[in-house]
């Protein structure tokens, strides 16, 4: 098979998986409260369809470490629907912390239900990611389907640990930047290592590779979110589906601008004067 039809496949097998996930845990739930989890995931509401659905970059890692170890993708379907849902967990939860109106190109989900009923939202997502990865045991043996959970609890914590240290930093300038990787770390590079992790877990990959994958994708996530700092700034809103001014008004630490703090020039004396 072309690896382009192998990444259509896995993306569709991901789409399948979470709606399975959602159909199977949430019956005869109301169907605005579903409305609610459809619209995030973007299969439901106005817009570009696959731009609403986003990337899908960590299910997708899940899938392709698998197949870099030699095992088989199918096998990690169930882990790969759970971090996208941990994933969507924390963007409706960041998009309030960080008074966010636009993801994917759409009103973030609390502008068009409220903070509360967000809120309720984000902690079904959650909830919905600790039972996809239990089905990880139709095909794993229970040793490794505990250790791919406490793999992804622990990526959960770690990263409302970023989002902590994101926002005590928003009152902070005198940042040093091993705090600001420290909070990266958290934030993004907790959730993609563990998916690579989780990917070579499910293909039977050695402790040893695991933890090596784990390491790569921190590195992969310190990368990920320089980028997505500077596309805050300068990216083109009609492509990032994101706002470039909120993480300005946030007076968030983003790399570009922490760079320019610690440069000590104009920039610099500009920030504190915006004070
Ligand atoms: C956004 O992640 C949040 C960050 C960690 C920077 P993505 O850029 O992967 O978001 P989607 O899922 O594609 O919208
Ligand atoms: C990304 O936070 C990390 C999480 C959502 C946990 P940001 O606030 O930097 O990302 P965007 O720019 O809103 O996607
Ligand atoms: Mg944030
Ligand atoms: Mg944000």
């Amino acid at each position: 098979m072309g690896s382009e039809n192998m990444l259509a496949e896995m993306r569709e097998a991901i789409e399948g998986e979470l709606k399975k996930v959602i159909s199977e845990t949430m019956q005869n739930y109301p169907s605005e409260y579903i409305s609610m989890l459809n619209y995030q995931l973007g299969w439901e509401g106005d817009g570009n369809a696959q731009s609403a659905q986003g990337k899908r970059i960590r299910p997708m890692l899940v899938l392709l470490a698998c197949q870099a170890v030699g095992g088989d993708w199918h096998n990690a379907l169930p882990a790969a629907a759970a971090v996208e849902l941990v994933h969507n967990f924390s963007l409706i939860h960041d998009d309030i912390q960080d008074c966010s109106e636009l993801r994917r190109g759409r009103p973030t989900i609390w502008v068009k239900w409220g903070n509360a009923q967000a809120i309720n939202a984000g902690d079904a997502m959650l909830t919905l990611a600790h039972f996809a990865i239990l089905r990880l045991s139709e095909s794993l043996n229970d040793a490794d389907v505990l250790n791919a959970v406490i793999l992804m609890q622990t990526a959960c914590l770690k990263l409302t640990r970023g989002q902590h240290l994101d926002i005590a930093f928003e009152d902070k300038d005198d940042l040093p930047m091993d705090l600001y990787w420290k909070m990266v770390e958290g934030k993004t590079g907790a959730l993609l290592a563990a998916c690579l992790s989780l990917g070579a877990l499910c293909g039977n990959a050695s402790i040893q590779t695991i933890n090596t994958f784990y390491e790569i994708g921190i590195k992969i996530g310190n990368a990920f979110q320089v980028q997505d700092d500077w596309l805050g700034i300068w990216g083109d809103n009609e492509l990032t589906g994101k706002s470039c001014t909120s993480d300005l008004s946030a007076k968030k630490k983003t790399y570009p601008i922490l760079l320019g703090i610690h440069q000590g020039k104009r920039f610099s004396r500009a920030w504190k004067e915006a004070d």
